[in-house]
């Protein structure tokens, strides 16, 4: 049987059913898939039965999978470098108290696309839940193709050679850090067009994030209140949808057309178990053995602005 494809809404973000993703797929099934999510950019997938490694399995065939980290001394929850934690939990599979963990993940709660403060971006993110609150924690989808096809023509000018600066550290800043912007400066910032063509469909997208902080040539002030404008764009409620997750549910979304946000819900009191793979842009099916750009970054990293503050907590 065929992938079953229903739209959320009319332009963005679908239903899928009909394949059972934990075997492998052939080419003509793994081409179902990327024709929906380059026309859907969000694509559901309930009850699939996935365990970590046909998580990372089925994620290998969209391209190069970035690691977690590695630190020296930290125990890690998850069996796989190729497994995110995106929980609230800690090593031991408590609910963690660790301030920085907590602190970190306020930032997974505005919206963003994964990566954009690394040069190479992330094409597709591969989330699977493994507990889930009973309520709240609903994860949020923003169409950036239709809401840049709707802006007025003065603003896609304005914006066609537009560059945009984008730090992990600012977007910590943003959720409540407390950093410096003199720290922030100090380390690394990838650049990236605010506007691209987005390979898989050939439509237009906006490219910006939490991560965002300036644009490039543009008065800082103007910049910042312009990134703060065209989000809001882009999160109007025609190009945003909500997921609520049940446990086995793989949402996968194309980061270079989309923005997301996790929603809110009693993170002290719940459990929410979500575990992520993260596709580089423009890697190949399969591609083993890159760099290893996460560890580069997070090296020096202090421990609220540490991708893997989870990890960390309770030691
Ligand atoms: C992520 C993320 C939000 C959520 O994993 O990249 O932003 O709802 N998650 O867990
Ligand atoms: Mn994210």
């Amino acid at each position: 049987m065929g992938l079953h494809v229903k739209p959320i809404l009319p332009k963005f973000g679908a239903e899928c059913s009909g394949l059972d993703i934990t075997r492998e797929l052939s080419p003509a099934e793994l081409k179902q898939v990327t024709d929906a999510m380059d026309t859907y950019g969000v694509c559901v997938y309930r009850d699939t039965g996935l365990t970590d490694e046909q998580h990372v399995e089925f994620s290998r065939n969209f391209g190069y999978l970035e690691r977690v980290p590695t630190r020296e001394g930290f125990k890690m929850r998850l069996p796989f470098r190729e497994l995110f934690d995106a929980s609230n939990l800690n090593p031991e599979g408590e609910i963690t108290t660790d301030e920085a963990a907590i602190s970190y993940r306020k930032g997974d709660r505005l919206w963003h696309t994964d990566s954009a403060f690394m040069e190479k971006r992330t094409s597709y993110s591969l989330l699977l839940a493994h507990e889930v609150p009973s309520e709240g924690g609903e994860t949020w989808f923003a169409d950036t193709r239709s809401a840049y096809e709707d802006l007025p023509e003065e603003m896609k000018l304005f914006l066609e050679d537009k560059v945009g600066i984008n730090s992990l550290w600012w977007s910590r800043k943003q959720a409540g850090a407390d950093i410096p912007e003199e720290e922030i400066d100090a380390r690394f910032k990838a650049r990236h067009p605010l506007v691209h063509v987005h390979r898989g469909s050939g439509r237009k997208a906006l490219f910006i994030a939490a991560h965002t902080m300036d644009i490039e040539g543009m008065d800082k002030q103007e910049g910042r209140d312009l990134i703060k404008q065209l989000i809001e764009h882009c999160t109007q409620p025609q190009y945003i949808f909500s997921v609520k997750w049940n446990a086995g549910d793989l949402v996968i979304w194309d980061n270079l057309c989309t923005m997301h946000k996790g929603g809110e819900y009693d993170y002290k009191s719940f459990k929410r178990d979500m575990r992520r793979t993260t596709v580089r842009e423009g890697t190949e099916p399969h591609t083993m053995d890159l760099d290893d750009s996460f560890t580069k970054l997070f090296a020096d990293s202090p421990k609220v602005v540490d991708i893997q503050g989870a990890r960390a907590a309770g030691r």
